[in-house]
């Protein structure tokens, strides 16, 4: 049976809201997942920025030292000390760039007082890397004053010794973005005087 022009026309109107509300149901999709990808775009974009973008202090320290034959100590009515020293020094460089750092120097001090110094070339620490290199310096208790503590300490079979420095260089991060940054080290060494040997090496 034919069906009448009416009951047509309403046929085709209901097909027309229900294939509407089809595109509406997936523009609504469409929205959703737009708004999903902004957000997941934000969040990478965050992680980007706190993460890779941040600038992070370098770790400068003493990793090591040795001791050649020069090494010597004072009996302990006239205490006193001399030695070469080969130190490893360390920069660590957590930055997702290089850090730059220009000629600098590195003190050895006994209390406050300087016992020897080296100086050192600019270089650079890659990216999330550490970069090692060696430093020879004199040691020696020539300039200490007489009242030192020294002769308390041989004879307890330690040298404490105190090693400074300062860095100032650039981070680079993603080789663009340059920012100063400066690092500082300071170092206790623990030396064993029998044994001729770095016990402890504690960097603040
Ligand atoms: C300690 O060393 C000094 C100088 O090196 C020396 O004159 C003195 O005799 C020594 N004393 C002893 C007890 O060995
Ligand atoms: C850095 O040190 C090197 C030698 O170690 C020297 O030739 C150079 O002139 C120094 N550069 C600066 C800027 O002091």
């Amino acid at each position: 049976m034919p069906s009448s022009p009416y009951t047509g026309h309403a046929n085709q109107a209901k097909h027309d809201i229900e294939s509407s509300e089809l595109r509406k149901k997936k523009r609504m999709k469409c929205l959703a997942y737009v708004a999903a990808f902004a957000v997941f775009q934000t969040a990478v974009i965050l992680i980007f920025v706190l993460t890779i973008m941040k600038v992070r202090t370098p770790k400068f320290r003493v990793r090591s030292a040795d001791f050649d034959e020069s090494f010597q100590v004072g009996n302990l009515s006239t205490p006193s000390f001399s030695f070469r020293m080969d130190a490893e020094l360390g920069v660590k460089n957590a930055n997702f760039g290089n850090y730059k750092f220009q000629n600098s120097s590195i003190f050895f001090l006994y209390g406050d007082t300087g016992v020897g110094e080296a100086a050192f070339s600019k270089s650079k620490a890659g990216w999330r890397s550490t970069k090692k290199f060696h430093v020879s310096v004199d040691l020696s208790s020539k300039s200490l004053p007489s009242n030192s503590q020294l002769g308390n300490d041989l004879r307890s079979g330690v040298l404490n010794l105190r090693s400074q420095s300062r860095l100032d260089g650039k981070v680079e991060l993603l080789f663009i973005f340059k920012k100063k940054k400066s690092v500082n080290m300071d170092c206790t060494l623990t030396i064993g005087v029998a044994e001729k040997q770095v016990r402890q090496i504690s960097c603040k």
